[in-house]
């Protein structure tokens, strides 16, 4: 092989808060100019919602494959995934594999390249929230553990895998590849009033609005595959949406709780304006102009410290401890009445203050693939040429 050659890398992206990492990573690689590309989409998010319209926004190019694996239990995506990517890979093979976050797709894209013996990169590595009742911790642990090079957002991340074994010479610290996406894009935000009435605010939500409202975005099976939980939760919400008004985002897995068991009631005819999957320019319009966010998502819980927005976190722990001990960030765990009394506190207080973490700058994604491009060419010193 030339030593000059590009490099083949094969990023993949399955959800959600891929697409939102991915944009920036592709398009520094390509100012890059030294790496032949190829996106790889699982298919594990399809809704034009949840999907289309962040390749569209955050102009991501068209994946080159799609494995349409769809919904499933977690073990049902894994396996589809892969199952379709041994044969992409197979068939044409990778310098690299890039994965982001910790969904499904991560794991089980990062699973068929270890096995594959094709160097993984995991961007967003180290991230702990110490419960392993969370999909996604799981999905943490085994893709770190497969992993060639170990890229973090905060530094508790890399002490947590030292802690676990992987050597300091796999990992380095970047920053956060979504606040690259969130800076980019804020000239882009929608107003939040705009927001609201494309999804039919009343007129008098709107106003009301005008003087301070909550966003709030809620999906983690834990809060909502329960039926009582996800009551209790929405009754709280209700109750505060007597004080502030609420913008709720539903997600499609909030939506099936919600459906099924008849929870609409408990949200409609209040303060609360419910809307489906938002796109990012809208999301983060939202965010950036809300008084205060209740969510259980995890990149939610790092906008908002990156915006300087009081953020109320529906979960008992977090894998991103920066966003607390330094963010805007508070936990309250999923109890109404804790719900309840975060809010009330942070409308008497004005909320935290907190202040935007190291390496928080927007310029992630250019040193993600320095430490890739070292990494290959260190792999390519060392290969004997043909
Ligand atoms: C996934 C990720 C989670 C991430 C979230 C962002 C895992 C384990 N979880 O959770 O970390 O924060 O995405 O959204 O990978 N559905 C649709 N349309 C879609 C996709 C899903 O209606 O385009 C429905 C499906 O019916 C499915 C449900 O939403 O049952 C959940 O989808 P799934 O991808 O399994 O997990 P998420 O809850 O979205």
């Amino acid at each position: 092989m030339s030593t000059d050659a590009p490099w083949r890398v094969d990023c993949i992206v399955g959800a959600r808060p891929n697409f939102v990492k991915i944009a920036p990573i592709m398009r520094a690689f390509r100012d890059d100019g030294r790496f032949r590309l190829r996106l790889i989409h699982t298919g594990q998010h399809y809704d034009i919602a949840m999907n289309e319209v962040f390749f569209r926004e955050l102009a991501i190019p068209a994946p080159e494959v799609n494995l349409e694996v769809g919904s499933g239990s977690s073990t049902e995506q894994t396996a589809r995934i892969m199952l379709g990517l041994e044969g992409v890979l197979t068939a044409d093979r990778p310098d690299m594999l890039v994965v982001v976050g910790d969904v499904n797709s991560t794991m089980a894209a990062a699973l068929v390249a270890a096995k594959l013996l094709i160097p993984v990169t995991h961007v967003e590595a180290g991230l702990r929230s110490g419960d392993r009742t969370m999909p996604e911790e799981i999905n943490r642990l085994v893709t770190d553990r497969l992993s060639d090079l170990l890229l973090t957002t905060e530094s508790e991340a890399a002490a947590n895998l030292l802690r676990e074994g992987v050597t300091a010479d796999r990992i380095a610290f970047v920053g956060n590849v979504m606040i690259d996406t969130l800076f980019a894009s804020l000239p882009r935000a929608r107003p939040a009033t705009e927001t609201m009435s494309a999804h039919g605010a009343s007129g008098e939500f709107i106003q009301t609005a005008a003087g301070g409202f909550g966003f709030v975005t809620l999906h983690r099976p834990s809060n909502v595959d329960d039926a009582r939980v996800l009551g209790g939760l929405l009754a709280a919400l209700a109750d505060i949406s007597r004080l502030i008004p609420l913008v709720f985002a539903v997600h499609p897995r909030t939506r099936a709780t919600i459906d099924t068991n008849g929870l609409d009631g408990i949200i409609s005819a209040t303060g609360i304006l419910a809307t489906p999957p938002l796109g990012y320019l809208q999301s983060v319009g939202l965010m950036r102009e809300a008084r205060l966010v209740v969510t259980d998502s995890g990149g939610v819980q790092e906008e908002t410290t990156a915006l300087g927005v009081p953020c109320i976190t529906v979960r008992e722990s977090t894998e991103r401890p920066i966003t607390v001990s330094e963010g805007t960030n508070v936990l309250v765990g999923n109890s109404p009445g804790r719900l309840r009394s975060a809010v009330d506190e942070l409308l008497a207080t004005g909320g935290k203050r907190g202040r935007v973490p190291e390496m928080w700058d927007g310029k992630a994604a250019h040193r993600i693939v320095a430490h890739i491009a070292s990494y290959l060419a260190g792999r390519r010193a060392a290969q004997p040429i043909a």
